[in-house]
């Protein structure tokens, strides 16, 4: 780029207008097949370089890249008048299809054998010099990024993640169309549903001092479509979950969601198989393997301590309870488990490196990390100590332990020891190298227990959520032994992310009525909040059941984005602002007034 034009004011450069100028192309359009063709393309300045006498641009669009020619020789006065171009500046060329000189093709380029000689020009609009470069090793904070969007957006990285979430929508609207769906909008201004988030909720100006809930997804709505006799629905529709945020979690966030009548299962799961595969094809281009593989909830959390496995690679973990019932180690003696995760290899591991993963754990409420390192002559370890020869042989009998190996340990309670050894095995993993990033492995994970108790409110609640159908059987356990009652919910897995969860719901009134008693709901608030729906259920409700798919988490993970926030055009970030709108704002005195609000004086500002 040429200093003294970098310096040129922005506001000093005439602008044209688009008067009957057309597009022939997208800037990237042309091959060497266009060769000698007139065309006429529109975009952004990507780059300039004078060189020899010409000046060259980069024009960006959607679609591509085109190399752009300003040469005396072809038009003297469009050559100079070029000299003004700048990054992002906005123009329309018109001019004829040259190949390359020899050894100049860029074959990484769809557009790279060509460039366009330009025989005529106009600059539609100039831009300020961005706060960032529009390229895609961008080395611009994600907060600069979120502020500037729409400049972020033109990145092609992020242009693709916009592409393929439209592909992926229209995939979706393609395959559940045609096998009979029908697409129904729900409302947004609604009643709280208990997806076990907090609400975001919207004062009524018409109804003082009520408020709607935004739905934190259209669960109650799409049974009632059920009950209508609407039998298949879906619908792509936003969720709103007050929630603290990850890296995989929005506040606001998009479904797939879906509900069918007159079934089990078995034809919700083959349903949603059957929508993945069609989706990967038209999208990615990739053929999945199906069917895809089932596992119980049970048999997740025993093998890989978490319900969302991922098994793209082993570091499988093992119940050892039973070899340390009579241990010197006390910890493991009195643990209500013992489980052991061996790593081949892991004998390397420096002494920094294991009080990392030991600071790790704790985010699980771990209280240490045990680990034992096999070497050919002697088991390095700070339990080394306690350990008999009987605990020895059995360790190296069922963990299949070599030289070499690290084996790491969790005792405890059951939900801590699997949260911590199954989220260090992800973490060594990556860390380690093992997981293969070219793999798709969807997996469902069946058998969920109907409740999970909650340790702050000290009582259960509902796993999925207090419309999922027990297990036959299991309507007596619900209330007798609800921790080992089962549901009828499954979740859709890939490469270790929850990417789909659903389940067969309830459907007789007096079920449901049952459920909210077990969940500890009175009478009149079960009834105040989901009157309606039960009073629906006495009407006719057919058998049902549906899934809802996280249409961001999928698209990040198709498209290997780091963020959810990279595959939504305007994100919230982790404190659920939007840096672009600076929303959440404040409002004026006299909207909280028709609101029929005050603001507590210690939250003004
Ligand atoms: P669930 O709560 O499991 O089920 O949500 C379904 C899927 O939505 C995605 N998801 C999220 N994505 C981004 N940000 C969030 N905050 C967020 N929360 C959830 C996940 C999840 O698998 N009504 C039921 C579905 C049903 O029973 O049919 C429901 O909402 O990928
Ligand atoms: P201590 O006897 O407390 O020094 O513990 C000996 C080893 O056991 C240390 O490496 C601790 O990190 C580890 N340890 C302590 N508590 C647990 C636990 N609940 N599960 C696994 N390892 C533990």
């Amino acid at each position: 780029m040429t200093q003294e034009l970098m310096e040129t004011p922005v506001e000093s450069v005439p602008l044209q207008s688009l008067g009957d100028w057309r597009r022939s192309h997208t800037c990237g359009d042309l091959t060497a097949a266009d060769k000698d063709k007139e065309v006429c393309l529109m975009g952004w300045a990507q780059y300039r370089r004078d060189h020899g006498g010409l000046i060259f641009i980069d024009l960006r669009d959607r679609y591509g890249l085109t190399q752009i020619v300003f040469s005396p020789e072809v038009n003297a006065d469009a050559h100079s008048r070029a000299r003004v171009l700048r990054p992002e500046f906005v123009l329309a060329v018109k001019g004829r299809v040259h190949l390359r000189p020899e050894g100049m093709a860029n074959p990484n380029l769809a557009t790279g054998e060509v460039e366009v000689y330009v025989t005529e020009w106009k600059l539609l609009n100039s831009s300020k010099t961005p706060p960032f470069p529009i390229e895609d090793r961008v080395e611009a904070g994600e907060n600069l990024r979120l502020q500037w969007r729409y400049l972020d957006l033109r990145r092609r990285r992020m242009t693709n993640n916009i592409i393929l979430r439209s592909r992926v929508a229209q995939a979706v609207r393609q395959h559940l169309a045609g096998n009979g769906f029908l697409e129904v909008e729900t409302p947004f201004l609604t009643k709280s549903t208990p997806e076990g988030a907090r609400d975001f909720l919207v004062p009524s100006r018409l109804n003082p001092g009520s408020f709607y809930a935004l739905p934190q997804s259209p669960q109650i709505f799409k049974q009632l479509c059920m009950v209508s006799g609407l039998d298949k629905y879906f619908q792509i529709v936003r969720c709103f979950r007050d929630e603290d945020l990850r890296a995989d979690r929005q506040p606001e966030f998009t479904q797939i969601d879906i509900e069918m009548s007159f079934v089990d299962e078995t034809q919700v799961m083959d349903m949603a198989e059957d929508l993945m595969i069609h989706v990967f094809h038209e999208a990615l281009g990739v053929e999945l393997p199906h069917p895809f593989p089932r596992m119980s909830w049970d048999e997740a959390m025993a093998r890989y301590g978490v319900d969302k496995p991922d098994t793209r690679f082993g570091l499988e973990l093992h119940d050892v309870s039973h070899l340390f019932k009579q241990s010197g180690f006390k910890v493991f003696a009195s643990a209500k488990i013992v489980k052991a995760l061996r790593v081949p290899g892991g004998e390397s591991l420096t002494r920094k490196e294991i009080d990392e993963l030991t600071e790790f754990v704790q985010i699980y409420g771990s209280q240490g990390l045990a680990w034992i390192k096999i070497r050919e002559n002697e088991w390095q370890s700070p339990i080394a100590k306690f350990l008999s020869e009987e605990e020895r042989a059995g360790l190296t009998r069922e963990l299949g332990l070599t030289p070499g190996d690290i084996v790491f340990f969790q005792a405890g309670e059951f939900s801590i020891v699997n949260a911590a050894l199954g989220n260090l095995r992800v973490h060594l993993g990556e860390k380690l190298g093992l997981i293969p990033d070219d793999a798709w492995n969807f997996l469902w994970v069946t058998d969920f227990p109907l409740y999970e108790y909650d340790e702050e409110e000290k009582r259960y609640v509902a796993c999925h959520h207090p419309f999922t159908s027990p297990k036959e059987g299991d309507l007596e356990t619900m209330v007798s032994n609800p921790a080992a009652a089962k549901a009828r919910a499954y979740d859709m897995v890939l490469n270790g992310n929850e990417v789909g969860g659903g389940s067969i719901r309830i459907h007789q009134a007096d079920v449901q009525r049952h459920m909210f008693d077990a969940l500890g709901f009175s009478k009149e608030s079960a009834e105040a909040q989901f009157g309606f729906l039960i009073q629906a259920f006495e009407y006719g409700a057919p058998p049902h059941g549906g899934i809802a798919f996280g249409l961001d988490r999928l698209i990040m993970l198709m498209s290997h984005s780091p963020s959810i926030r990279d595959v939504i055009a305007f994100p919230k970030t982790q404190k659920a602002t939007c840096l672009m709108t600076e929303a959440p704002s404040e409002v004026s005195p006299k909207q909280l007034r028709e609101l029929g609000l005050r603001l507590r004086s210690e939250d003004k500002k």
